[in-house]
């Protein structure tokens, strides 16, 4: 690694000797916004090490529309093998708009994405939605039905329609097909992963899937039946897809573990995070077989690149799960999430939730939390 940054261990008596670690972070900004935001995500992780006396050793690889414009490909080996041999991998976003625009692109920086999530096999996605007092007002959804609402949706992340094969066309171009396939060791391995997260909250699970009409999700949902059992101490609810898409916006608070395969998640997560405010506020983690990879949900937000004006929050809280998930240091972790709630209630925020009043820049923001941590 060609980058490090040395603890100060006279700085925090009290800690040293307690849980002192090194921590091998790669760092794969990605496009858009992705290099922004990543830095102040970055800067802040450096400021918990420094304060926490932890000694970081960060690395840079490329992911991405970048990827391919250097290299040709979207997840290219040497990310790959980064990836593998640090302890987890800070992401930024992906995408570009020359490749939104052109459909017959035979190489997509989406590809890169998927990619990652295959070889490092992250089977799981897991996208906490909580909400933030300071931004209730900012929800589509009555203030009364959002406050307080706090659950977590695990997607399953490398099976279903993404990679099932056989996916294509017909030769005359006028059929296209995708195939939706699930293992039972897939949905094993997820389910029995939404109910540890459980046990550690409100010890309830919500498995979604459409079994009235689809074969993988009869899978699905008869091995939850299967499994359940197992997990007595836990409430599991069954439900399928399209109900849960309007129990989302009805009753937000009724969740606590929502747990579906890839497609439903990627669908039911992009609805969940808006109920907050703000899109550019909610952080994920995938983790699975390898290296965990946390990320913000949000995309790559082109319009905003380079302007300094996108919100680094949701990478910044990215940055606060990889301490919880990847290392358990919790109390890293906790100060991140201080330091973002005490910048929105102080006012120092960036445009997309400033509400009239004067917005801060992205590097402003991420400054000012690096601030609250060492202060
Ligand atoms: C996400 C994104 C990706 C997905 C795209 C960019 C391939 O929407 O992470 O949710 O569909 O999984
Ligand atoms: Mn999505």
């Amino acid at each position: 690694m060609n980058q490090q940054i040395n603890s100060q261990s006279q700085a925090i008596p009290h800690l040293v000797g307690q849980g002192v670690r090194t921590l091998n972070i790669a760092v794969l900004p990605g496009d858009g916004i992705g290099p922004e935001i990543i830095e102040q995500a970055l800067n802040v992780t450096k400021a918990v090490c420094r304060k926490f006396g932890h000694k970081l050793n960060y690395e840079y690889a490329l992911v991405g529309a970048i990827a391919i414009d250097q290299t040709g490909e979207p997840y290219p080996r040497a990310t790959h093998d980064l990836c593998m041999i640090s302890d987890a991998a800070l992401f930024g976003a992906i995408g570009d708009p020359k490749y939104d625009n052109n459909p017959s692109a035979k190489v997509r920086p989406e590809q890169g994405l998927l990619k990652m999530r295959k070889d490092l096999g992250l089977y799981a996605n897991i996208r906490p939605v909580t909400t933030f007092p300071s931004l209730l007002h900012k929800s589509p959804l009555r203030a009364d039905l959002v406050e307080g609402a706090d659950f977590m949706c695990i997607r399953e992340l490398t099976g279903g329609m993404y990679f099932g094969r056989p996916q294509g066309r017909s030769e005359d171009g006028n059929t296209a097909y995708d195939t939706c396939v699930y293992t039972r060791e897939e949905v094993e391995r997820i389910l029995h992963l939404a109910y540890k997260y459980a046990r550690q909250r409100r010890r309830k699970v919500t498995v979604v899937d459409k079994a009235n009409v689809i074969a993988t999700s009869r899978l699905w949902r008869q091995i939850a039946q299967e499994i359940a059992p197992q997990y007595a101490d836990v409430e599991t609810e069954y439900m399928f897809v399209d109900n849960a898409a309007m129990r989302i916006i009805q009753c937000p608070k009724s969740f606590d573990v929502l747990v579906t395969e890839n497609l439903f998640g990627d669908i039911l997560t992009d609805e969940a995070s808006v109920i907050t405010g703000s899109l550019g506020m909610l952080p994920s983690a995938s983790i699975g077989l390898h290296t965990s990879v946390f990320e913000p949900i949000h995309g790559s937000y082109p319009q905003a690149a380079g302007k300094n004006i996108a919100n680094p929050l949701a990478t910044v809280l990215s940055a606060a799960l990889m301490f919880e998930y990847a290392f358990g240091m919790i109390e890293e972790g906790k100060l991140i999430r201080d330091a973002v709630t005490a910048s929105m209630e102080t006012g120092i925020v960036t445009e997309d939730i400033a509400d009239g009043a004067k917005a801060c820049s992205t590097s402003e923001v991420g400054e000012w939390i690096v601030n609250y941590v060492l202060r």
